[in-house]
């Protein structure tokens, strides 16, 4: 197999993106087209101003202006970057389903599908094809044979690498993985694979299974993370009925190596693209092959990821005495975690919305999320009329003018900037008695209480 001279990847998102430019960066050597039928995120992509491209990760920007028009090119020319490609990673978003069978459960596949058609119809060269998305089990066959029956006679390999970035520390974990996973059948083709890792990923590190384990691997390391977060937040409740304190409760069964300390935060509920879609992913395999135990366990996590939610806006209306209606309450974060604009499945979308149901005026301030972001969640949802999310919800700039007036703040996302307000102003400005919820464990309950704020914490 020849070297790797050219990759493309179909897909410019918060996988392909930061994916490819560190790719670029570690492999001078090697054209990295990342290609999108998005023209305006290409062009975001494409901005001299850095602090302009359309994802936020820290240290991307840096990585990006390097790499860029050296060796790193964004484009929304598919067919051509198709055709010149030695390796295509396919990174399209692989959504729940919200139609047909396995609605609400199974994974879309119809971008990867059309990926898959669109390499076989131009390809002209044999081309490593390596799925990036996270995808159901046995996706490499689908895609294998389409790519085989409607294809111009050329080989087409089919490689799964799974990619187990965190939004928001992306840059380190590409640069730092624990481990880069292929899966694959032909020796070749993940040498080919191996080798564009091995620019800068120790070789012990870069581990090779067949296809259908890789495929699952991810789906299970993500079951395996969002379950832990499930577990804790479990235990949160617990906590609040017999006084027991969460962190503590993490903290003393985190020091025991064989649990280990990380993933134990409790809080608000768990959201982003991966850990709901990927759980339902496992829960739909496993009823289809009539798995109804296993199903149901893993259903579970998504069950009590819920409740959390629930709980948390429950909490609320009940401490500001069984009525929010009418009531300005301030939301500080809106991403599903700190150091991110994803809002994808964020636990505040699912607060709010109950809120809302209750006629609250909800005042959403958040760093990096857009308003046309938070209203486009909202509406999205459907619960109500665009135009009643826009007379209840208010998007600001500027954090002080949120809390202004305010009967309650609640934090859904954990954003460092928080911990550093003016809270005595913050108090001041807001009514009293001034109730804090602090779905993220966030700031110092004893400041808070010295402060003369009503403070609650998930978990205490
Ligand atoms: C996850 C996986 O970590 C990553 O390996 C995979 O590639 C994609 O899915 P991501 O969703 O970007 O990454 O973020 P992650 O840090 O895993 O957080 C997911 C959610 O869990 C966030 O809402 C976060 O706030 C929440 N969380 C995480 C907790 O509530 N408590 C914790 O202890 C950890
Ligand atoms: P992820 O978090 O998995 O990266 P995103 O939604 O951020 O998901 O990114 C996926 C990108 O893939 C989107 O920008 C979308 O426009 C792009 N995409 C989907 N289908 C195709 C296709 N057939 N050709 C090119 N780009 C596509």
């Amino acid at each position: 197999m020849k070297n790797i001279k050219k990759i493309t990847c179909i897909g410019a998102g918060y996988v392909g993106g930061p994916t490819m430019a560190v790719i670029a960066q570690k492999n001078p050597d090697i054209t990295v087209t990342v290609v999108d039928l998005n023209e305006a995120r290409i062009d975001a992509w494409n901005d001299e101003d850095a602090s302009k491209l359309p994802i936020y990760e820290p240290g991307l920007d840096a990585i990006v202006t390097e790499a860029r028009g050296r060796n790193l090119f964004f484009s929304t020319d598919v067919e051509r970057a198709i055709v010149e490609a030695d390796m295509i990673f396919i990174s399209v978003n692989t959504p729940t389903k919200t139609y047909g069978k396995g609605k609400g459960q199974a994974a879309d596949l119809k971008f990867i599908e059309l990926c898959a058609r669109q390499i076989a119809a131009v390809a002209t060269s044999d081309k490593i094809v390596v799925e990036k998305s996270t995808l159901p089990v046995r996706t490499a066959e689908a895609l294998k044979s389409i790519l085989d029956h409607t294809g111009n006679g050329v080989n087409f390999h089919i490689l799964s690498n799974p990619e187990f970035l965190a939004e928001g520390t992306a840059v380190a974990d590409l640069q730092n993985p624990d481990r880069v996973l292929i899966g694959g059948e032909d020796a070749e083709a993940i040498e080919a694979l191996a080798q564009v890792y091995e620019a800068w990923v120790p070789r012990e590190r870069i581990i090779t299974t067949n296809l259908w384990s890789s495929e699952l691997s991810k789906l299970v390391a993500n079951a395996f993370l969002a379950q832990r977060v499930s577990s804790i937040n479990a235990i949160s409740e617990l906590c609040e009925a017999t006084g027991a304190n969460v962190d503590e409760v993490a903290r003393a069964i985190g020091l025991d190596s064989r649990i280990g300390p990380k993933f134990l935060k409790a809080s608000v509920g768990f959201g982003g693209s991966c850990f709901q879609k990927d759980i339902l992913n496992l829960v739909y395999i496993a009823r289809s092959y009539n798995l109804k135990a296993v199903a149901d366990y893993w259903e579970q996590v998504i069950i009590l990821n819920d409740h959390q939610k629930t709980r948390f806006a429950e909490q609320i209306i009940k401490t500001l005495y069984n009525t929010v209606n009418g009531k300005k309450i301030a939301f500080l974060g809106w991403a599903f975690k700190k150091d991110t604009n994803d809002t994808r499945e964020s636990a505040a979308i699912y607060v709010a919305d109950y809120l809302l149901e209750e006629e609250a005026n909800i005042v959403v301030y958040d760093p990096k999320v857009s308003s046309d972001q938070i209203y486009r969640d909202l509406d999205y949802l459907g619960t109500r009329s665009p135009a009643d999310n826009r007379r209840l919800v208010t998007v600001v700039n500027e954090p002080y003018e949120a809390v202004d007036e305010a009967h309650a703040l609640a934090v859904l996302t954990e954003w460092d900037e928080f911990k550093a307000y003016d809270w005595q102003r913050i108090k001041e400005v807001m009514k009293k008695p001034s109730f804090v919820f602090d779905g993220r464990k966030l700031l110092n309950r004893s400041f808070l209480e010295s402060l003369g704020f009503v403070y609650y914490a998930i978990g205490e």
